[in-house]
């Protein structure tokens, strides 16, 4: 998806508002994580290169429009300083006059930061009078938290009606990678789907079968596939309620050429937390156990599907990853499509769960894109229109 950006000459000394995403992984006092942070150096710094005046706008938390000390954003004002190299200007509301006189106080090259927008509850009601007393002090908008996006919010959407806007770098490579993989793609396309559950994932399929060449799927949403299939699947996790969706797609699947492969063998184990596994074939998964990851002669088959690939999208690991136990299946096709990407393959990471574990395995940047958004990527891989960024599509 091709978004509207700004070029130096419309922002210079333009009152500029840019929404990102600091809803950072945060716990006793400290950020865990800043790459949410880092992510928008580029767009603030290109703002500030052509001489705008810009303060910051996000939400922090589920405050539920209340004022919640705990979720207030001054608390990771010195992380902003450290991640962007500038003074930051805390201000403790994000609408009125203290908004202003900030405003009109900025030096050139500092930021100003606004206090968590959910503060207030009109935010989440996407409230037209509050967008509009929010735009007031300002020129111009700037969206760049593609990770919010799938949220209808004033600052996600609502302040659109009133200024002026365009996409931040952040949203604009989004757009361009995540549209790469699910809009067009250049074939061979390849699907990795896994994580726990089929009906996260029911709207993704439903608008990429037609599109994809091959479907991986691994993790513990295989189970209800295998299920439907009629294999043996012991304690393994399973939704009955999918079976007949799962027979559909995988007919569907038949009918279009579309090529699903599914799990030949698990490492298998008593529950998550036990210490002793074993590998299994499919045909042969015993009623006690539950299957908690693809196993090496599936890990072997997923591999040489990705040999060749020209598109990659990969959402949802293999196995519990965060187990050491059960970590070789994702390892194994995280490899993979490190390998395809070296030979050519654009190949995008979408959802949260699968963006920690190629950090985990420290192969983030060996593929094309980690997606910074989980929810937000889900939706744009499922064909939704996102209320953050479809109003700045060019067509
Ligand atoms: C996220 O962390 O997923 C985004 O910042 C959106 O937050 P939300 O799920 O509270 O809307
Ligand atoms: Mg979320």
């Amino acid at each position: 998806m091709k978004l509207t950006t700004f070029k130096a000459q419309d922002v210079q000394d333009k009152k500029v508002l840019v929404r990102v995403d600091f809803n950072v992984p945060f716990k006793n006092g400290k950020v865990k994580d800043d790459a949410r942070i880092r992510a928008h150096s580029t767009t603030i710094d290109k703002l500030l290169n052509a001489g705008a005046k810009v303060a910051l706008v996000s939400h922090f938390g589920r405050p539920d429009g209340k004022v919640v000390p705990e979720m207030s954003l001054g608390q990771i004002l010195g992380d902003v300083e450290k991640a962007y190299g500038r003074t930051i200007h805390f201000v403790d509301d994000c609408i009125g006059e203290k908004v202003e006189a900030a405003l009109s106080a900025l030096p050139k090259g500092e930021l100003i930061l606004l206090e968590n927008s959910r503060f207030y509850a009109e935010e989440q009601k996407n409230d037209q009078a509050f967008a509009a007393k929010m735009a007031k002090p300002f020129d111009l908008f700037v969206m760049d938290a593609f990770s919010a996006s799938h949220r209808a919010d004033v600052t996600t959407n609502g302040l659109m009606s009133f200024l002026t806007s365009y996409a931040g770098d952040v949203l604009i490579k989004e757009g361009e990678m995540l549209g790469a993989v699910s809009e067009a793609p250049v074939k061979p396309y390849v699907l990795i789907l896994g994580g726990a559950k089929v009906s996260d994932k029911i709207a993704v399929v439903g608008n990429l079968l037609d599109k994809a060449s091959t479907i991986l799927i691994g993790g513990g949403m295989a189970y209800t596939f295998l299920k439907a299939q009629g294999y043996p699947i012991g304690k393994s996790l399973c939704e009955d309620n999918r079976l007949d969706f799962v027979r559909e797609t995988l007919a569907q699947a038949k009918a279009k050429g579309v090529n699903i492969l599914l799990p030949v063998d698990s490492v298998v184990a008593e529950g998550l937390d036990a210490e002793a596994t074993s590998t299994v074939d499919s045909e042969a998964l015993p009623a006690d156990k539950m299957g908690l990851d693809i196993g090496p002669k599936t890990a072997k088959i997923f591999a040489e599907a990705l040999v060749g690939a020209k598109s990659i999208l990969w959402n949802g690991p293999m196995g519990v990853f965060e187990n050491a136990l059960f970590a070789a299946g994702s390892i194994a096709v995280g490899e993979a499509v490190v390998k395809a990407t070296a030979a050519g393959a654009t190949s995008v990471i979408g959802g949260g769960d699968t963006a920690s574990a190629v950090r985990q395995f420290g192969i983030d940047a060996k593929v094309s894109w980690v997606s910074t958004g989980g929810g937000a990527s889900l939706e744009y891989c499922e064909g939704k229109k996102l209320p953050g960024m479809a109003p700045l599509e060019v067509r």
